[in-house]
């Protein structure tokens, strides 16, 4: 099952497992691209496609969508949250409202599908969760840190949750992409070694989910920059613009 299956990550993701015949259950906001994307899956090889339009932050939505995918693909092995927006860090300092939906969807949404995934898997004793965090996550930045937190609770939340769940033969994998060129990062200028496509993080992820991996920086040059990143003093940090 993948939430937020119309993202060019999750797409790319979808692909290499249709490609290998697994069926899948595509959740996401918008109907007509979830079918869309269902029909090239198809043609790809998934024998079932399931599609549940639900926006992430209809908490209440979760249970009844979890039960459906249960039904239609008679069980879920591995859940894939890839859902998130790039918050808007200047409007969301003039605006509560827009800090706290942000904070809502690309954390508390997905902490509350994990509450319940959790449930299921725990009680089964298998299963693998992967889910698309971020290196913003790891140390906040004056330019984003309102997306940066909410990864950073997802993060956080991740990591007690693998620590629980390894005991019942769960496997919890936090994803940490740098910048990939995709419709989220369409406003930034692009270019350099430091961007990856969709296919290279999507290669990754599914990499990880097969090795059910800890923690992966993808690419992987991200882990030694965000070591370099996080061990700057803050005295220091303040000072610097990024
Ligand atoms: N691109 C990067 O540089 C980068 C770096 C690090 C981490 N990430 C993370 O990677 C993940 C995938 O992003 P992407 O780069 O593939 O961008 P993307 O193509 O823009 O995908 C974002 C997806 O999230 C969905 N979404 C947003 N709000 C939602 C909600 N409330 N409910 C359900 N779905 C919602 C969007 O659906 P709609 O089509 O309906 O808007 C879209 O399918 C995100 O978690 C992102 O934070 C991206």
């Amino acid at each position: 099952m993948i939430i937020g299956a119309t993202s060019a990550i999750a797409e790319a993701t979808a692909r290499i497992f249709a490609q290998r015949g697994d069926s899948l259950y595509l959740v996401g906001r918008k109907a007509n691209r979830l079918e869309s994307v269902a029909a090239d899956l198809k043609v790809r090889g998934a024998p079932v496609v399931g599609v549940e339009p639900m926006d992430a932050n209809d908490i209440g939505a979760h249970a009844p969508m979890l039960a459906r995918a249960e039904q239609m693909l008679g069980g879920l092995d591995t859940v894939l949250i890839a859902h998130g927006t790039l918050s808007d860090q200047k409007a969301c300092e003039a605006s509560v409202e827009l800090t706290v939906r942000e904070l809502s969807t690309n954390g508390i949404s997905a902490i509350a599908l994990l509450t319940l995934i959790a449930q299921k898997f725990e009680s089964r004793r298998s299963g693998t969760i992967a889910v698309i965090s971020s290196v913003a996550g790891d140390r906040g930045r004056q330019s984003n840190y309102v997306y940066g937190s909410a990864k950073a609770l997802l993060s956080a939340f991740l990591s007690g949750l693998r620590q629980r769940l390894w005991k019942s033969g769960v496997a919890v994998i936090t994803i940490k992409p740098g910048f990939v060129d995709t419709p989220m990062t369409a406003a930034l200028p692009k270019g350099g070694p430091l961007w990856a496509t969709p296919q290279r993080v999507a290669a990754g992820i599914v990499r990880a989910i097969d090795r059910s991996s800890t923690v992966v920086y993808l690419p992987w040059f991200w882990a030694p920059v965000m070591m370099i990143i996080r061990s700057v003093p803050e005295k220091l940090f303040r000072r610097v613009t990024l």
